[in-house]
């Protein structure tokens, strides 16, 4: 047992601190009569290692709740603490440091550059986010082994089908090995058995991994698969459990 000397509080165990924490996120777009009110005091606590979706009608403001999570965005009021920190006090430039170290994101619409191969799209990435060229190759390869592309890491997108392309758009976003990944309806595209793989990968970054995901979507089978699903109800949160 561990005997608290210094007086103040402490956490049991650092786990205990949320990954990612929503605090009273309020975020207006536009001013007056022509203000849309897309999260109203929305509220979210993730540990980690956990796999979470945030679920809700078209419009009721899960990419705008994303885009703030993953620093793309600041609220208009209330607080987005990672790791304990509120990362809306930060500058611009931690913000982006937070995105290029310990943040993953991906889209409904993979976003791949067309011209480039598997493996020179997630090395490209890694470039963006500032890691060195020695290591690159090798964490490439790791994050293209992880999803079940290396074999196929020399083809362009269009020569792979809907479910490859977003896997190679999550070896791109895990590459440089973050600790939350946040990705907005990834499987939207997707027919159902490729969005199980794609689920697949998913399931096995939290467990072997002790990745964090939060993820948007629209289908009930996903809601089956994860830990923890948040509704977004008239710009507020509603846990489902
Ligand atoms: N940049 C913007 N400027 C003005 N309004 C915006 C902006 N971005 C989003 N909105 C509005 O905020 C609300 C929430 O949008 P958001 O994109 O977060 O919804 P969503 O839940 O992701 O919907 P969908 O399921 O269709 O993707 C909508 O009414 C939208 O029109
Ligand atoms: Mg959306």
């Amino acid at each position: 047992m561990q005997v608290d000397v210094s007086g103040i509080p402490q956490r049991v165990t650092p786990d205990e601190t949320p990954i990612i924490e929503a605090v009273g996120v309020v975020r207006t777009f536009g001013k007056g009569s022509a203000a849309v009110h897309a999260l109203r005091g929305a509220n979210l606590r993730i540990s980690p290692g956990r796999l979470v979706a945030l679920k809700g009608r078209s419009g009721s403001g899960k990419t705008t709740l994303l885009n703030m999570l993953g620093a793309l965005d600041r609220p208009t009021d209330g607080a987005i603490y990672f790791k304990g920190n509120d990362i809306t006090r930060w500058s611009d430039r931690q913000r982006n440091e937070l995105r290029r170290t310990e943040l993953g994101l991906i889209f409904q619409s993979f976003a791949l550059v067309p011209y480039m191969s598997a493996y020179e799209n997630v090395e490209f990435g890694l470039r963006i986010a500032g890691v060195p060229a020695a290591r690159r190759k090798a964490y490439a390869e790791q994050a293209l082994e992880f999803v079940g592309l290396k074999a196929r890491m020399k083809h362009r997108p269009y020569e792979m089908s809907g479910g490859e392309q977003q896997r190679v758009a999550i070896a791109r976003a895990i590459s440089h090995r973050p600790s939350l990944l946040l990705a907005d309806e990834p499987t939207a595209e997707l027919d159902s058995k490729m969005g199980l793989q794609v689920m697949k990968v998913f399931k096995d970054l939290v467990q072997k991994e002790g990745m964090t995901i939060v993820l948007t979507t629209h289908d009930p089978a996903i809601m089956e698969i994860v830990d923890q699903v948040y509704a977004l109800e008239d710009g507020h949160i509603v846990e489902e459990g």
